[in-house]
């Protein structure tokens, strides 16, 4: 499953991102924020992020005004690899090399146009694994020296 979650920074390129999903008939679930109330984004980034490490199929697309501080915060979840993008190099290799499972991006950074040919590479774009599972195995080591 596919879960979105966005601080007030980002949540008018949520609804966006929410539009071309039910366009293209892709299921997500909405975990908030649903208003454009200011909420911190480490809330939201953690209540949408404990859903997606339930299993290794999930993803996830997070945004608030730059989509640093949600990606620092979803980061600090074990098993999260979120990657602030707001480029297409950037948004497709983080999946091929770094088998990233939640994609940040700002409201305040990039327009829905780009936002959402982000979204799709991501989407649509498989880990290359290989050399690479052996550095990704280097990060869960780091969050497994923490617990
Ligand atoms: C909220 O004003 C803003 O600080 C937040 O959305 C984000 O940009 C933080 O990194």
């Amino acid at each position: 499953m596919l879960y979105l979650g966005a601080d007030h920074g980002g949540f008018e390129l949520k609804e966006s991102i929410k539009k071309y999903l039910d366009e293209k008939g892709i299921d997500y679930v909405d975990c908030g924020t649903h208003t454009p109330e200011s909420i911190d984004y480490a809330l939201i980034a953690k209540k949408t992020c404990d859903e997606i490490v339930k299993s290794k199929d999930n993803m996830g697309i997070l945004c608030c005004g730059t989509g640093i501080g949600i990606s620092m915060a979803a980061n600090k979840v074990n098993g999260i690899r979120a990657a602030c993008c707001s480029d297409y190099f950037s948004a497709k290799y983080t999946r091929l090399h770094n088998n990233a499972n939640v994609l940040c991006m700002g409201g305040r950074v990039v327009g829905a146009g780009l936002a959402i040919e982000l979204v799709d590479v991501f989407l649509k774009t498989g880990f290359e694994g290989g050399r690479h599972q052996r550095r990704i195995d280097q990060l869960t080591d780091i969050e497994n020296a923490q617990k």
